[in-house]
């Protein structure tokens, strides 16, 4: 049993007003309040143990680096990756993502060959892949949702050919929640030789990743989603492929040996890694995530589901309100106000101290799908409580009588 008041005081920022109000805080989805302990992990190094790492001799900076690479450590164990060369420090999903593309694919993808990517995708799994097609000719195939707003997996084994060499999909999706079969999808595209790219950016939160059985051939996320700060992700690839990627961004610590004849490139992870990294990021993303496993991960997400179909159920009591592409068992809810922009509504709401998402949530196409300009998102955090919700129903109707 969760005690959710005492998981809730550990968040600062959840207790103070905002417009006059108590913060009922409902973004979690674009990123989440962070713990106490990680907010005094990043104080703590910058207090006592800020140093560079991977160079220099003296004890700071070997300490700094034993911290960074146990860090390392941790999140290939949080993950199930077998070895810590496989991950990859990153700035976020969305680097990660851009990385991938302009090594991996950039390096093998050729005129003719397709990238399969569902319809409900962030731009920042569509865009790096759409840069990269204009440079290497491939074109980019949508897969398509259900009418259910789910991935339409009749289509995808249709859309499936030798010609896929990349698929790339949400583990979960950021504006319905909606949780891709990605299991299936990376069994299928490995039996047509196409390798998957799984954006972990809301999947990492909601489920517990185990890279190694479902065999995922990159796996990426976000710190800042995960009750870490922002500026920290990590990709996950498998040794094979990364070891036959060409590095991406140039500079120190990716290299062996530079000389104006020629450079050679350090092995993993470092080849990846040029400049002076985010440590700090990557230590409070591992305190972060020891955290996080400390709670039950599965009375967490039933709380969060608990959350979100009562909010459901009392959203779809209301006339001029619909749910797009509702998934059950999910952690957001998409919303749109028959006849009110979605910005006016989440203004009124936050002029009581309710905090949402509003807009297209950087999933254009998926807006078009739905056939709307955007959408208000609640999206529910491990430290929402009932009361979060009742305070946002009761705003939701005060708004339909006045908008
Ligand atoms: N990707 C983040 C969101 O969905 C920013 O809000």
């Amino acid at each position: 049993m969760l005690d959710i008041n005492s998981i809730r005081a550990q968040f600062p920022a959840l207790s103070q007003n905002i417009n006059n109000e108590p913060l009922v805080y409902l973004d979690s989805a674009a990123t989440t309040q962070k713990p106490q302990v990680v907010i005094d992990a990043i104080t703590q190094y910058y207090s006592a143990q800020n140093a560079n790492v991977h160079r220099g001799s003296h004890s700071l900076t070997a300490h700094a680096t034993s911290q960074f690479e146990a860090a390392r450590d941790n999140v290939a164990r949080f993950i199930g990756a077998q070895s810590s060369k496989s991950i990859i420090w990153t700035r976020g999903a969305t680097e990660a993502l851009n990385l991938i593309a302009q090594t991996y694919a950039r390096n093998t993808l050729n005129v003719g060959d397709e990238i399969l990517i569902s319809e409900m995708e962030h731009h920042a799994n569509i865009v790096p892949w759409q840069i990269v097609a204009e440079q290497t000719g491939a074109t980019i195939v949508k897969v398509p949702m259900t009418q259910n707003g789910e991935f339409d997996l009749a289509a995808f084994h249709q859309l499936l050919t030798s010609n896929t060499k990349i698929v790339a999909l949400a583990h979960i999706t950021n504006v319905t929640g909606c949780r891709q079969p990605i299991e299936e999808v990376i069994q299928a595209a490995h039996d047509k030789g196409s390798i998957v790219v799984v954006d972990g950016a809301q999947g990492i939160v909601h489920e517990k990743v185990d890279v190694t059985s479902i065999d995922a051939d990159f796996y990426v996320f976000s710190g800042h989603k995960l009750y870490a700060p922002t500026g920290i992700g990590a990709l996950y690839g498998k040794l094979d492929l990364l070891e036959a990627m060409p590095p991406w961004h140039g500079g120190g610590k990716m290299v062996e040996k530079v000389s104006f004849s020629g450079t050679t490139f350090s092995g993993l992870p470092g080849k990846f890694e040029a400049g002076t990294p985010n440590v700090a990021g990557a230590i409070a993303l591992s305190c972060a995530i020891d955290w996080y496993e400390n709670l039950d991960r599965n009375a967490v997400e039933e709380h969060i589901h608990k959350l979100q179909h009562k909010t459901y159920q009392a959203l779809s009591a209301i006339e001029d309100i619909r749910v797009l592409g509702y998934q059950s068992n999910a952690s957001v809810l998409s919303i749109v106000m028959d006849g009110v922009h979605h910005q006016d509504l989440a203004t009124l709401l936050d002029q009581q101290g309710i905090a949402v998402r509003a807009g297209h949530h950087c999933a254009h196409p998926l807006m078009e799908a739905f056939g709307v300009k955007g959408t208000v998102r609640i999206s529910f955090g491990v430290y929402n409580t009932e009361e979060d919700v009742d305070r946002l129903i009761a705003a939701i109707e005060k708004a339909v009588d006045m908008l």
